[in-house]
């Protein structure tokens, strides 16, 4: 057979230093400032609506963002029950993810504006959003050849990469041939729905995409229904061991999870390192998008010969962070999701406060739900008993002869998403990346942003269970093999 490899390039993007550039995305945005969007179920039947909530903005809570109006697990039933694989050719499959791409460029004032007024998303983290969703659909487009698809994937996706993430999954799910029953997180439905809208309009059928916007219960629907065939689920660590459980008492044996889940990252920071270059990294790997990544900085540890001036040196650099409003240019820390995420960070903090524990801290803005970058001092990862999903950087530091204790001790937490090293000397890069037990290393750089088809992203143990993301091995994992077909 013919096989068919379309050309891809990543999305350019748009460069947020060139003014006209920045204008542009300004007025296109602003078209959207006070628009309100209604969010539903998006489905291929009918089915009785659920309740309907208004959707506030993290970083102005009075701005009413919209409406959303929510699928229950009769929808979910309903939804599943019309749910089709695409019986599309390749070629038809790749032309439809690629003209969604195009569709999302077309579209980025609003989608600018959503990814601002429901996820708080600071400019150049939206800029960053929309390109990745854009690399997946134009990545997982170029493979679509291969072994038939499972069937009909559920797709639950985090509200932190509410577009890339969202995108990620359905796009690789499509790809294969899959039909796609999507839920995603309850705190950015409108942004997925519309989204969604847009996937329908390059020509996804509506037996084979529908949206079903919910919290966890509509998600545990989808988990236990024998007609979905596998689950891409990115979320946290706990979330995915409740539906691996559920899969194994309700699916069909040997069903595909694919899990994408949290993190305790570590950096190394040796005598040798650029203190310049590793303080941009960590500021950025720490704070930006407010900390909520998967990927993002959680415990540096920093060598005791150069502690003292590194220190100062880096709450120097946020003391020059700006927090605010997300549409403002030159803001670098934006909001959290919501209060109730304020609110258990903001207690983690005032924890660290009490024991005197906290080295610096930040000042933000009154309203909205923001939370102080703050830099609160460990003996080491041990201290760290869970994932704190914001802008908080612990750190620690180590004696020279100590790198191979402290390597054991990032790997005894059992997570392993990212790792980042800051060194000039070239056998430690080697030595440290043969013993460091993660998916995504990071040398004298950032440790967060992983470019699609460049660096595929993913991590082991507590983090997630692979094939990574923006990789050649991602969409297989949807496909049903000859030896799991001919085992049924
Ligand atoms: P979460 O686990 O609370 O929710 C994720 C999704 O799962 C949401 O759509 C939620 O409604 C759904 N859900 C909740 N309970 C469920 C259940 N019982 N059955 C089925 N679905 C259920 O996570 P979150 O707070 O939305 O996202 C933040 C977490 O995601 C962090 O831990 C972060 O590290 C992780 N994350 C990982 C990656 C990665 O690539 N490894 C990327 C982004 C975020
Ligand atoms: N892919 C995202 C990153 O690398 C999670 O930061």
């Amino acid at each position: 057979t013919e096989i068919f490899l379309p050309e891809r390039r990543n999305s350019k993007g748009w460069d947020l230093r060139h003014r006209p550039t920045l204008a542009a995305i300004d007025e296109a945005r602003g078209a959207f400032e006070r628009h309100r969007w209604d969010a539903g179920p998006l489905l291929a039947v009918d089915a009785p609506p659920g309740e309907t909530e208004t959707v506030k903005n993290p970083a102005r809570p009075r701005d009413e963002v919209g409406t959303v109006t929510w699928a229950s697990p009769d929808t979910v039933a309903a939804a599943a029950d019309a749910a089709k694989p695409w019986d599309a050719s390749a070629e038809e499959r790749s032309k439809v993810l690629n003209g969604i791409a195009d569709l999302y460029e077309a579209n980025y004032g609003e989608l600018f504006a959503i990814l601002h007024r429901e996820a708080g998303k600071s400019l150049q983290d939206a800029v960053a959003e929309i390109r990745e969703a854009v690399d997946f659909l134009r990545y997982y487009g170029a493979r679509t050849e291969g072994e038939p698809a499972v069937g009909v994937f559920a797709c639950i996706s985090p509200w932190n990469f509410p577009l890339a993430i969202f995108t990620g999954q359905i796009a690789a799910a499509l790809a294969a041939g899959n039909g796609v029953l999507s839920k995603p997180a309850e705190q950015t439905p409108i942004l997925a729905w519309r989204a969604a809208q847009l996937m329908h309009e390059a020509g996804v059928p509506k037996t084979v995409l529908q949206l079903l916007p919910g919290a966890g219960e509509v998600g545990a629907a989808l988990t236990s229904n024998p007609a979905v065939g596998g689950v891409a689920f990115t979320g946290s660590t706990e979330t995915a061991q409740i539906i691996h459980k559920s899969m194994a008492e309700n699916l069909a044996p040997g069903a595909p999870l694919i899990a994408e889940t949290g993190g305790l990252n570590a950096m190394i920071v040796d005598s040798t390192a650029l203190p310049e270059q590793a303080v941009a990294a960590i500021i950025e790997s720490a704070f930006q998008s407010a900390g909520q990544r998967c990927s993002a900085l959680r415990c540096l540890y920093v060598q005791e010969d150069i502690a003292e001036s590194f220190t100062e040196m880096l709450t120097g650099a946020m003391e020059a962070m700006r927090i605010g409003r997300p549409w403002d240019p030159s803001t670098d820390v934006g909001p959290v999701i919501d209060k109730d995420a304020k609110a258990e960070i903001d207690a983690y903090i005032a924890e660290a406060e009490e024991t005197g524990r906290v080295l610096k801290t930040c000042d933000t803005p009154d309203a909205g739900h923001f939370v102080a970058p703050t830099l609160i001092k460990v003996s080491g990862i041990e201290d760290l008993e869970r994932e704190i999903f914001g802008p908080v950087l612990h750190i620690a530091t180590f004696a020279a002869d100590e790198i191979d204790k402290v390597i054991d001790a990032i790997n005894g937490k059992g997570y392993g998403l990212t790792f980042g090293l800051q060194t000039r000397i070239d056998d430690r890069v080697q030595h440290v990346s043969d013993r460091i037990e993660v998916g995504n290393i990071y040398v004298n750089r950032n440790q967060i942003g992983a470019i699609v088809g460049s660096q595929p992203f993913g991590g082991e143990g507590l983090s997630g269970t692979g094939p990574k993301a923006g990789g050649p091995d991602y969409v297989e994992r949807f496909r049903k093999h000859p030896a799991e077909a001919s085992s049924g």
